[in-house]
This record gives structure tokens, C-alpha cells and sequence, in this order.
């Protein structure tokens, strides 16, 4: 994708949004009817009287075509620009359209405060503007990404057009884009190497070798992410040429991002590495946030580095190879998402997995912004990044003590419903809110339930050592409704069991 276009009618905010939405993501800002009247020498009112509406078009047609030589940037579009087939072709082929769309109240407030600037609402503006709106229906409807920017602040709708887009720019512990699209959105790369790992090398094998990238392939499986993974990582970049300008792709999930990005922080004093993350919890969770690391015989992620990728690519058609199991895991960090900030995301979320897997896209992007949002705000885990636990201390312990036989999210979801139930106990969430988290879980097909053969003493054990851990009190992330989290330090354990 090249230049990202903002388009729909006339006072939803394009340029205001579109400043906002370029400068988030350090693009450069192109509105295109300030590049018309710059090329004309005059005022658009002025070119319409003089002109005429079809020269206008003729204009704005020719402006629009000059932007192939602009390098990626924001463009907020003229609410028409794109009513030529031609134009609208243009637009789809060199970019992402996304449309703003309000109701009909809040453009005319909008517009009233600024008469006389738009030469075809001029007159009647309600008759004028419900009757363009009316003409061009068919045409705005026809664009598929699209947003609502009734009743929020121009900051709010930038993010919310950033989360439909798949668009984020991170700056906290290092600066990288996190892109939701294909492939064609990774760089011209010299002197690159894949690492990925053998399930996705024999699913992929012709995405993987259209990127004409060498490549190389590594066990698959947690029992990997080991120190000889690790010792033949380097080794293979040595054998390949490798040095310090080279960059490594990621293309896996959590277990080949966490070791490769490792490999990568420390070979040669740290090169640049990409993730390109193929299970739903890497998209939406472990590529996020530059922690990468590997397992030591005595426990997981023992030793590791903070090394945040270049740039995070989740291309969601990976996910069609997904086993279910992997994807139903992958759903309790996007319902923890959902719960920790983002209600719209836990209803969506409510939908089932059938819903869910037709709609992995929407899921990935609204649960990829709630990481972003926290781990921007607290990159190094001072405080609030701390609520990204929540449900995993319990439910590390639940993983650990069932001998890794429950898989990762699993174990996640039960933790959450035991750590809701604590909450509850302890006044901090009503008794709906950990209903609403069980119901939307089983929906998914996770559990709810510690397994009632599982040692409760055993599972307290574990969360003492778990690295959470400090002196005293373990530090919780509990729910107190959907959308908000609090952190409290509990003593006594078997409360919470
Ligand atoms: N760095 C972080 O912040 C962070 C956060 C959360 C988890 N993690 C780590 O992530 C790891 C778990 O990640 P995971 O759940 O992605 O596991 P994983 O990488 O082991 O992948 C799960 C399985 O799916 C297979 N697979 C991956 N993509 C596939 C695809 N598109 N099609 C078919 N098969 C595919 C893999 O080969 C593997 O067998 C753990 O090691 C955990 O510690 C890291």
C-alpha cells in the first residue's frame, strides 16, 4: 500500500483527520484541493466560476495522478474526487480509500460555519447538501472500508480511522510502523534472511518463495525457542553473509519472533529484524512491544532482550493455516484485549467463533490498536503495561502446572474467569461482569474452569514463583468491567482460588 486516501463528503473532517492521522503515523500530509488551486494559481470557488465543474474534475483528475510520484503520504481528498471511475481506480491501486461518513446534522453544522468555501453547496445548504448526498449514496457506499465521525473529537476519529486502516506508528522504545496488509507492504530489503519454522515453510512454501529471500527453517514448537535454536541462528547468519546493515523476517509465530528477534539483538551487537507474525496471538500480542527472548531447561523466558522489531507486518491470510486449536488460543488475548480497553472489540468478540473466523481482520486490528495504546503509553512496564496480565497469573500458573498440556490462551482464559471471580469477590466487579467474561469465552470454545483434577496448592506454589512475583504480594491485573482493569497487590492466594 502507498499513500493512504481519505475520502467522503464535504465537512467529515478529511484534512483536519488527516493532519492528525499523518502526523501519528510520520507521513507526510497531502490535501489534495490545497495541490488544485496551488497548480491553478487560484481559489476553487474561482476555478468553478471561471471553468466550470467538469474543468475542475479535469483538474483534480490530473492532481490526483501526480501523486504516483509522491512517496507514501495522508491525502485527504475533495468529496467528489473520486467520482470518476478512472480517479477511482487510481486511488484503489495506489493506496488504501478510506471513507468518512457522518450524518446529515453534523455536516451541516460543520459547513455552516464555513460559507462560501464550497461552490456547489452554495445557496440552500440543506436542500443542496441532501440532495448531493442523496446523488452520490450509491457511490460512497461503494468503498469498503469505511468509518462513522458523528460525536467525537477529530484525535478520536485519526485512531479510530488508524485502527480500520491497520496503521500504527510506535515511537516508544525504538520507531516502527505495525501494519495490518499484505505482503507488498514489506520494504526492498539488501542482504535479508527469513527464519521461520517448518509448519509454515510447508503451508507457505510459495508465498515464502515469491519474496525470492533466502531462508532459513527451524523446528517447530515451544521446545525450540532453546539456546541451540538460538546457537544455530547465528551461526546460519554468519554462514550467510550476515553483517550489520543485513535485516532478518520473522515469519511465525510468537516462539520464531521471541528467538529470532533475540538472535537478532545480539548478533554482531544487534541488526535490524521484521515480524511478520502468522498465529493471531503474535499479530495481536507477542510481536507487539520488543520483548524477545528464549527458554532456559529451568523455566521460560528466562533470558532475553528488549529489541523492538523495524516494523511489525500481520498478514492475516497466514491465519487460513492456523489449526483451530492455535486460533482459539490466540482468541483469549483478544478477549483480555477487549476487556482491558476496548468494549466494542469483547461484544464483537461475543459474536462466536464462527463470526470470529470470518472476521479475523477486524478482530486482528481493533486488538493489535489496545496493545499498541498500552505499551506506548508505558513501554518499559513501569505501571500500567501491567494490565496486560491480566488473567495470565493465574492462568501462567494453570499452563505450568498442567505441564504445558493446556495451551497458552487456555490457560489465559481460565485465568481471567478465576482472577473476575476474585474481583468480584473482593467488590471490585459486579457478578455481570464475570458472567459476560464466561459466556463470551465459551462462545469461543476456551475453557472457564480450573480442571478439577488439577492440585489447587500446586497452582498457588507456581504463581509464587511466578516472575511476577515481589516480596510480599502479587501483583494482579483484576477486571472491574469491560473496558477497565485495576491493579492490586493480593497477599493471601488461596482467596483468589
Ligand atoms: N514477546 C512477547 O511479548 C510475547 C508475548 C506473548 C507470547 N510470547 C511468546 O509467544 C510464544 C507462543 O506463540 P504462538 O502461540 O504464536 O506459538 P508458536 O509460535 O509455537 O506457533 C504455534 C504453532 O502454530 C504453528 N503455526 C504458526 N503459524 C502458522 C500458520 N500460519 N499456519 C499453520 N501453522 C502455523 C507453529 O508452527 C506452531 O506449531 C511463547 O513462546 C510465548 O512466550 C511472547
Amino acid at each position: 500500500m502507498k499513500h493512504i486516501f481519505l475520502y467522503g463528503p464535504p465537512g467529515t473532517g478529511k484534512s483536519t483527520i488527516g493532519k492528525i492521522v499523518a502526523d501519528n503515523l510520520k507521513l507526510p500530509f497531502i490535501d489534495l484541493d490545497r495541490v488544485i488551486e496551488s497548480n491553478a494559481g487560484k481559489a476553487i470557488p474561482e476555478i468553478m466560476e471561471a471553468q466550470g465543474e467538469s474543468a475542475f474534475r479535469d483538474l483534480e483528475s490530473s492532481a490526483l495522478k501526480n501523486l504516483v510520484n509522491e512517496k507514501s503520504s495522508v491525502v485527504a481528498l475533495g468529496g467528489g474526487a473520486l467520482l470518476r471511475e478512472e480517479n477511482k481506480h487510481f486511488a484503489q491501486a495506489n493506496g488504501k480509500v478510506l471513507l468518512l461518513m457522518a450524518e446529515l446534522n453534523t455536516l451541516l453544522e460543520r459547513l455552516q460555519n464555513k460559507p462560501n468555501q464550497r461552490p456547489l453547496l452554495a445557496g440552500d445548504l440543506e436542500a443542496k447538501l441532501t440532495s448531493l448526498l442523496e446523488k452520490r449514496k450509491a457511490h460512497y457506499e461503494s468503498f469498503p472500508l469505511s468509518i462513522n465521525v458523528d460525536n467525537k473529537t477529530a484525535e478520536k476519529n485519526a485512531l479510530k480511522a488508524q485502527v480500520k486502516l491497520g496503521r500504527h506508528h510506535l515511537s516508544a522504545m525504538g520507531e516502527y510502523d505495525a501494519i495490518v496488509g499484505d505482503l507488498s507492504n514489506l520494504p526492498n530489503l539488501q542482504n535479508a534472511i527469513i527464519v521461520t519454522d517448518e509448519n509454515i515453510a510447508k503451508h507457505h512454501a510459495k508465498t515464502i518463495g515469491d519474496l525470492k529471500i533466502k531462508t532459513i527453517v527451524v523446528p517447530a514448537g515451544e521446545e525450540h525457542k532453546n539456546l541451540e535454536t538460538v546457537h544455530h541462528l547465528w551461526k546460519s547468519f554468519l554462514e550467510n553473509g550476515l553483517d550489520r546493515k543485513s535485516t532478518v523476517i520473522a515469519l511465525g509465530g510468537g516462539v520464531i519472533g521471541d528467538v529470532t528477534g533475540f538472535v537478532a539483538s545480539t548478533y554482531m551487537r544487534g541488526i535490524d529484524w521484521i515480524a511478520v507474525p502468522t498465529t493471531l496471538l503474535s499479530m495481536v500480542d507477542a510481536s507487539l512491544g520488543g520483548k524477545t527472548g528464549f527458554d532456559l531447561p529451568e523455566g521460560k523466558n528466562l533470558i532475553g532482550a528488549f529489541h523492538p522489531p523495524k516494523l511489525v507486518l500481520a498478514d492475516v491470510q497466514f491465519l487460513n493455516t492456523l489449526p483451530e486449536r492455535e486460533l482459539i488460543s490466540g482468541m483469549a488475548e483478544v478477549v483480555k484485549h477487549g476487556i482491558i480497553s476496548d468494549p466494542e472489540l469483547f461484544e464483537l468478540c461475543n459474536n462466536g467463533l464462527d463470526w470470529v473466523k470470518d472476521n479475523l481482520e477486524e478482530i486482528v486490528k481493533r486488538a493489535m490498536a489496545v496493545k499498541i495504546k498500552v505499551i506506548e503509553d508505558d513501554p518499559f512496564e513501569k505501571n500500567i503495561r501491567a494490565k496486560l496480565n491480566l488473567g495470565h497469573t493465574v492462568g501462567h500458573a494453570v499452563e505450568l502446572v498442567s505441564k504445558f498440556n493446556l495451551r497458552h490462551g487456555e490457560s489465559i482464559a481460565i485465568g481471567m474467569v478465576v482472577e473476575a471471580k476474585y474481583s468480584a469477590k473482593v467488590g471490585l466487579a459486579s457478578r455481570s461482569v464475570v458472567e459476560a467474561i464466561e459466556s463470551t469465552l465459551k462462545k469461543l470454545n476456551l475453557p472457564i474452569q480450573i480442571p478439577d483434577a488439577m492440585p489447587r496448592e500446586e497452582i498457588i506454589k507456581a504463581m509464587k514463583v511466578d516472575k511476577k512475583k515481589n516480596a510480599k504480594s502479587i501483583r494482579f491485573a483484576l477486571p472491574v468491567e469491560i473496558g477497565k482493569v485495576e491493579l492490586k497487590d493480593v497477599t493471601d492466594l488461596e482467596d483468589v482460588l
